[in-house]
C-alpha cells in the first residue's frame, strides 16, 4: 500500500544517515515531499540526486535555531507548507559518568537531543496550524526508559524527549497537531562508531558489522534496521494514527522485554546459578516438571 503520505510535506532532521535516511526513503515512497536536514552535505547532495524534486536537502545544524528555522521555511518555500516534523538528529555525546560529567558536555548533549526538537517544534507549529494540523515525531530511545543502553547524559536527554513529546502533545493536540515519540532499540547505523569518535566512513562500515551480532541480542531474530523505525514514523505521520498522541512506541525487537534468561533458554538465570544448576540441567529439569 503506497500513497499513505500523498500530498504531505515533511521535515526530517538527521536525514543523511541511518534512521533519518531510511525514513526519507519510506516517506517519499509513500508520496511525501521531504526536506532532508543534516550536516553531512555530501550525503545530502546524494539524496537530492537520488530523489530529484521530491526532496530538498538543507545544511542544518539542529543546535542552531537559525538553521532550524531555515529548514522549516524550506518546507514552505519548496513544497508549500509543513505537515510532518521528524526530530531525529542525534549522537551519543559525552561518555562521562555521574562523577565526571562537565557542564559543557552536558549542555552539548541537551542542545542536540532536547533543545533542538523543542525549538523545531516551536517553529513548526504555526505552519502546521495553517494546514489544519500535523504530526510531530521525536526520536527518543530505550536509553530513555531504562538504564544501561547509553551514556548518562544521552539517557537522561532521551527520557526528556519522551516527556517533551507528552507535554507538547497536551498543549497542541486540541489544535490538531499530534506529538509522539519513538524509542528505537538496537538499530544498525553509524551512531555506534561515530559516538566512539571514529571517522564517518569507518562508522558507516561498523553499521554493517553490527548486523551480524544484533539478532543474537534480542528475542526477535532480526537485525534492527532503519526501515523498522521508519515504519513506526510512517504510522505516526499518517492517518493510521489519527487517534494516537502523547505516546512513546518502543521498537526494539524485544531487547527490553526482561532478563535475558526470560527469552534465551541457554542463558543462565542468576537464581539457578546460585543453586549450582547449569542452563542445560535447568532445561532438563523444566522438561521433567512439565505437567508434573
Ligand atoms: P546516524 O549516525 O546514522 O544518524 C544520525 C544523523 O544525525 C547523522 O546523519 C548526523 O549527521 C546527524 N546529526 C548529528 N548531529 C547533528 C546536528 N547537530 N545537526 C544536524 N544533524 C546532525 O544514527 P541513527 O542511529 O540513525 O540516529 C538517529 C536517531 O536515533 C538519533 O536521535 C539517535 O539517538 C536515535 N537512536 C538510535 C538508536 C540506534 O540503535 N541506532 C537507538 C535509539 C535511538
Amino acid at each position: 500500500m503506497a500513497g499513505r503520505l500523498e500530498g504531505k510535506v515533511a521535515v526530517i532532521t538527521g536525514a543523511a544517515s541511518g534512521i533519518g535516511l531510511g525514513t526519507v526513503e519510506l516517506f517519499i515512497a509513500e508520496g511525501a515531499k521531504v526536506v532532508a536536514a543534516d550536516v553531512q552535505d555530501e550525503k545530502g547532495a546524494m539524496i537530492e540526486s537520488r530523489f530529484g524534486d521530491k526532496v530538498a536537502y538543507v545544511h542544518c545544524d539542529v543546535t542552531k535555531e537559525t538553521d532550524l528555522i531555515a529548514a522549516i521555511d524550506k518546507a514552505v518555500s519548496a513544497f508549500g507548507g509543513l505537515d510532518i516534523l521528524f526530530n531525529n538528529a542525534g549522537a551519543g555525546g559525552t561518555m562521562a559518568g555521574a562523577a565526571e560529567v562537565t557542564a559543557k558536555a552536558w549542555d552539548q548533549v541537551f542542545a542536540l537531543l532536547v533543545r533542538a526538537p523543542a525549538l523545531a517544534t516551536r517553529h513548526a507549529i504555526p505552519h502546521m496550524l495553517k494546514r489544519g494540523g500535523g504530526s510531530i515525531i521525536n526520536t527518543a530511545s530505550i536509553a530513555g526508559t531504562e538504564a544501561g543502553w547509553g551514556p548518562l547524559a544521552y539517557s537522561t536527554a532521551k527520557a526528556a524527549v519522551i516527556q517533551l513529546s507528552r507535554a507538547t502533545a497536551a498543549e497542541v493536540s486540541p489544535q490538531g497537531i499530534r506529538v509522539n515519540a519513538i524509542c528505537p532499540g538496537l538499530i544498525c547505523t553509524s551512531i555506534f562508531g561515530s559516538s566512539l569518535g571514529l571517522p564517518r566512513e569507518v562508522a558507516d562500515q561498523m553499521a554493517a558489522r553490527i548486523e551480524e551480532v544484533a539478532p543474537l541480542m534480542q528475542p526477535v531474530k532480526l537485525a534492527g534496521q532503519p526501515r523498522h523505525i521508519a515504519e513506526a514514523a510512517l504510522f505516526f505521520a499518517s492517518e493510521a494514527s489519527a487517534f494516537v498522541t502523547s505516546t512513546h512506541l518502543i521498537v526494539d525487537g524485544g531487547i527490553t522485554v526482561g532478563a535475558r534468561h526470560a527469552w534465551d533458554p541457554t542463558a543462565a538465570s542468576p537464581l539457578l546459578a546460585a543453586m549450582g544448576i547449569e542452563p542445560e540441567q535447568a532445561l532438563a529439569m523444566r522438561e521433567a516438571m512439565k505437567n508434573a
